[in-house]
Formats: structure tokens, sequence, C-alpha cells
């Protein structure tokens, strides 16, 4: 299943699968069965964790488990924002890789921009290092806009391969993923199907993009559900995707998307839906975590 599973190019050469699993919020227990039953069992070949998860060891042992050789994987890791500046970034590497018991990751993000502009720009140029050092095949940033990102390219001339930012129907981020097409920068969906409705920078709203009458119209006219028309959007329109689910049936669901396709009355349907909503924090606000110095 997996193999069929359409991937992108980034800026470095390598292949990310767009679909891939998330694991934000999920304990221990409930991370190593969903990693080892997305991998082993399901067939997703891309995981995608963080240090501030406190869940990348569980991330390791799963993939150990899984009985797939680790060159099959995509693994994601990202840089807390208590780990911005320099020295602190190339420690944190070290320990994210000893935690995932692996000596490199396909993917290293900055997880927030934060608000010191200076030392988000010290923070890039040691991910650069980080990938020239070979711990980190492909290096990105999450939740960076548009002058973030300016700031970080005009600063040092290497472009993100990735930015992972909140992107779902009712966040479809149009602007920045034009901005983010110029530079050829691949975009990343976290909460692409709306989020579980609680969290850092959440306004604690539940989860109605799941439910929403739009999104079911279109899945009984597929028969199929609004998480798996969800997926197929971000699909369709080039979106990296990583739905986050701890139970079984809906992390085989949520691969399960080649059956079908939406038509361009669905996709435009969908686009409609769009206000701008979102679920998180907005990224020039957030500063949570961040170094005093
Ligand atoms: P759970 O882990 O309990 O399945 P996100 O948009 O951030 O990926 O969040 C998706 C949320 O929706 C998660 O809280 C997840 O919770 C739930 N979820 C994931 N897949 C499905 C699905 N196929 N149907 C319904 N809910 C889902």
């Amino acid at each position: 299943m997996s193999t069929d599973l359409p991937t992108i190019e980034l800026n470095s050469g390598a292949l990310i699968p767009q679909l891939g699993l998330g694991v934000w919020q999920a304990d221990d227990a409930d991370t190593e069965r969903a990693v080892r039953y997305a991998i082993g069992t399901a067939g997703y070949r891309h995981v995608d964790t963080a240090a501030a998860y406190g869940n990348e060891a569980a991330v390791g042992k799963a993939l150990a488990a899984s009985g797939v050789d680790r060159s099959e994987v995509f693994v994601t890791t990202k840089l807390w924002n208590a780990d911005h500046g320099r020295d602190r970034a190339l420690a944190a590497i070290d320990a994210s890789l000893d935690r995932l018991g692996l000596d490199r990751v396909d993917l290293y993000l900055i997880h927030w921009p934060l608000q010191n502009h200076d030392r988000m720009i010290d923070t890039w140029r040691a991910l650069i290092d980080i990938r020239d050092a070979g711990k980190a095949t492909t290096i990105g940033v999450s939740n960076f806009e548009p002058h973030h990102l300016t700031a970080i390219i005009d600063a040092t001339g290497v472009v993100p391969a990735v930015n992972q930012v909140e992107l779902h129907p009712r966040h479809a981020q149009r602007e920045l993923r034009a901005f983010c097409a110029g530079h050829g920068i691949a975009v990343e969906a976290w909460s692409p199907l709306g989020g579980s409705g609680s969290g850092w920078g959440s306004k604690s709203t539940p989860n109605t993009l799941l439910t929403d009458p739009t999104l079911t119209t279109i899945a009984d006219k597929h028969g199929t559900s609004t998480a798996r028309v969800m997926i197929r959007w971000h699909l369709q329109n080039g979106i990296i995707a990583i739905p986050k689910s701890v139970h079984e049936e809906r992390i085989a669901q949520n691969i399960d998307v080649l059956d079908f396709e939406l038509d361009g009355d669905d996709l435009a349907t969908i686009d409609r839906l769009d206000v701008g909503e979102r679920v998180g924090a907005h990224p020039d606000e957030l500063n949570l975590g961040a170094p005093k110095d």
C-alpha cells in the first residue's frame, strides 16, 4: 500500500511520502503502538514527531520493532523553542537522535520561529551545520510566515526544504502556499483534519471539520469519510499531510486514500470553506518556552 503513495521531491533531492503519521499529544504507550501498527501493518513510511512531544523514544522503539528497514521510513523531528541558539541547537539534535535511537533523521525542523529573529537566524545556521554533519538529510522549518522565511534565506542563502504549518480546509494558507511554491519550499500540514481541539496556543475549540456538513456531503458522494476527503484534498493540492491518530482503524482508514479522487467541483467546494480560522497560535504571537538569553 505504502509504495503507491505519492512522494514529493524536496530541494535536498530526498523524497518525502506525501502522507505520514503525526503523533502530537500521544503518550509513550499509544505512540509506540500507533507507530508500530502504522509502519509494520498499515503501510505508512513516514512518521512526524518532535522533541516537545516527549515521545521520540517511543517512536524509536516502534521503528526498531516494526520489521521495516530504517532506510524505507522517513522520520521527521523538530527542535524545540527552548533550544533556539547555536550551541543549544547543536546539542538538541544529538539528544533527539539519542532518544530516537538513530544516527540521522530524514528531516529536522525548527518548530517555531519565536520573536527573537537574530537568534532564529543563528538557529537556522546551526541546522545547516547539522545537515552538513549528516545528522539530518534535509532541514526545514515549521510555523514560519513569509517574513521569517525571507529573513533566514537572505541571511544564509539556504532555502528550507519544508515549511510545516497549520493547514486544513478552514485555514488553507493560500498566500503562504504561493510564497513557498515560488521558493521551491514544500508545504506540510499540521492538524490536516482540523486538529484535536486542545493544545498549545489552541483556542480549545472542538474539531468541527470532521462533522462539517459540506465535507459530509462530499464524503457521502464518494462513499467515504470526511477524514479521507480532507486527506485527498491535501494530496491533490500537493500538500504533505500528517494526520494524527492512535486508533488502528483510523490509522488504516487515513492511508486508504488511493481508490477515489475528488473532482474539480469537490475541490472548489472545499476551497470555499477557507475562512482563515486557526486552531493553534499565530506564529508571530507564540514565544512559548523561548530561552531567556
Ligand atoms: P485520535 O488519535 O483519537 O484518533 P489532526 O488534524 O491534528 O491530525 O487531528 C486529528 C484528530 O482527529 C485527532 O485528535 C484524532 O484523534 C482524530 N482522527 C484522526 N483520524 C480520524 C478519522 N479518520 N476519523 C475521525 N477522527 C480522526
